[in-house]
């Protein structure tokens, strides 16, 4: 016997192993060490003690084998690739002891000692949440989001997902050529974001979509992360939407061939999260509409997708495309929760939104776009994706 530690797995089988998959096993049995995987054979069940396993190599000595589908090796399968958490180590997946080596000891009293999300420390949010006033719901409004957002009483909102105007000089529609002092910028923006802290939820999530900045090497993405977490709410995570826009390689190059300048191009950019008093958000399990594939590929915190392909369509140059919104909005809020977006442009937010069974705000200060993301919302009601 050896002392290798196995997770164990038990699958029962009412009449027994046809020869063909009896053969299997043995191939198993031979073609993986002991260490790795092996199966025991019982009267009425199979054993499978796993530690670790390279699983393309499992399945295409299944699937080379004439055994019908639902033949118990397919459910062994099934049950192999379905386990959520394993290490990985020489291409094989590690069942057994994966995280030994970056166990804590007394994990819990270390992160008390050294005060977990020490910034949030005197937040003053207040823990009751209040029902947003039915007048708001479901509505596309025209105006300045730091005014329109006064109306809404606090701790109302469930989800942010917002993408703000960048400053760098795209043509929006209402004169405005998006480029300001970054000072009035930033003030203008944050005053908006201090809105958009009160009437979240306590448990609420901010979701920020942010462009890595070009030419004026303004870091915007960590302006606003220092502005958030001034204002005490709890750094979630970041993810990378990767765009793949390769293309941009063949622009400007700051200084070719030197180190002198050279210029930093990027096919990607940042989507911020941050919640208001709490990293939990609980709700009803019912309300849940995540798949087990959704979960699994979405936390890992790289996405790509594609850029929005019908910007010239809705005539509107910065939009997020409806995947993205997607994603955020199944992964960190419940069916009926109330989402807003105050920079809501061609309305990609709101009418994901509603796709998916949520109810919605949007915000924004023009009135073409705002048209535009009502006709979006309008031509919902005969789309058979929303039927489902
Ligand atoms: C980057 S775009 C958002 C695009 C949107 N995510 C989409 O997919 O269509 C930013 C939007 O903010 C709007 N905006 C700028 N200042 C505003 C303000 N003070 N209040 C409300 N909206 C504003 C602009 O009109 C623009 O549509």
């Amino acid at each position: 016997m050896n002392d290798i530690k196995y997770k164990d797995m038990e699958f029962h089988i009412d009449e027994g192993l046809t020869l063909e998959e009896y053969n299997l096993l043995q191939k198993i049995n031979e073609q993986f060490t002991n260490d790795d995987i092996y199966i025991e054979y019982l009267h009425d069940k199979l054993i499978v003690h796993l530690n670790k396993l390279d699983l393309e190599k499992l399945e295409s000595l299944i699937r080379s084998i004439n055994i019908p589908n639902d033949s118990i090796f397919y459910n062994i399968l099934k049950k192999i690739k379905g386990i959520g958490s394993y290490g990985i180590k020489g291409g094989k997946r590690v069942f057994v002891d994966y995280d030994k080596e970056r166990k804590v000891l007394d994990r819990k009293a270390k992160e008390k000692k050294r005060n977990k999300q020490f910034y949030t420390v005197g937040h003053n949010f207040s823990t009751k949440n209040n029902k947003c006033p039915e007048e708001f719901l479901d509505r596309i409004i025209c105006g300045d989001s730091e005014q329109v957002l006064k109306e809404l009483p606090d701790n109302c909102i469930d989800l942010i997902l917002t993408s703000p105007p960048y400053n760098f000089g795209l043509e929006y529609d209402n004169d405005d050529d998006d480029s300001h002092y970054w000072e009035n910028y930033f003030r203008k923006i944050e005053n908006i974001f201090s809105e958009c802290i009160r009437v979240l939820k306590y448990g609420g999530r901010f979701v920020l979509n942010v462009q890595p900045l070009f030419s004026d090497y303004i870091p915007t993405h960590h302006m606003f992360s220092n502005f958030f977490i001034k204002n005490k709410m709890i750094w979630k995570g970041e993810i990378l939407w990767e765009k793949n826009n390769y293309n941009c390689k063949y622009t400007s190059w700051g200084s070719w061939m030197s180190p002198s300048s050279p210029y930093l191009k990027y096919t990607w950019e940042f989507i911020e999260i941050y919640c208001k008093g709490d990293l939990r958000k609980p709700g009803p399990k019912d309300k849940i509409d995540l798949t087990p594939e959704e979960f699994k590929s979405w936390v890992v915190a790289k996405w790509s997708i594609a850029p929005e392909r019908r910007m010239k369509e809705y005539g509107h140059p910065a939009m997020f495309p409806e995947e993205l919104a997607r994603r955020v909005i199944k992964l960190f809020s419940y069916q009926g929760d109330v989402i807003l977006d105050p920079f809501n442009g061609a309305g990609t937010t709101t009418v994901v939104a509603k796709k998916n069974k949520r109810r919605y705000i949007g915000i924004d200060i023009s009135e073409e776009y705002c048209k535009v993301a009502q006709d979006r919302i309008n031509s919902l009601e005969d789309d058979e994706y929303y039927a489902q």
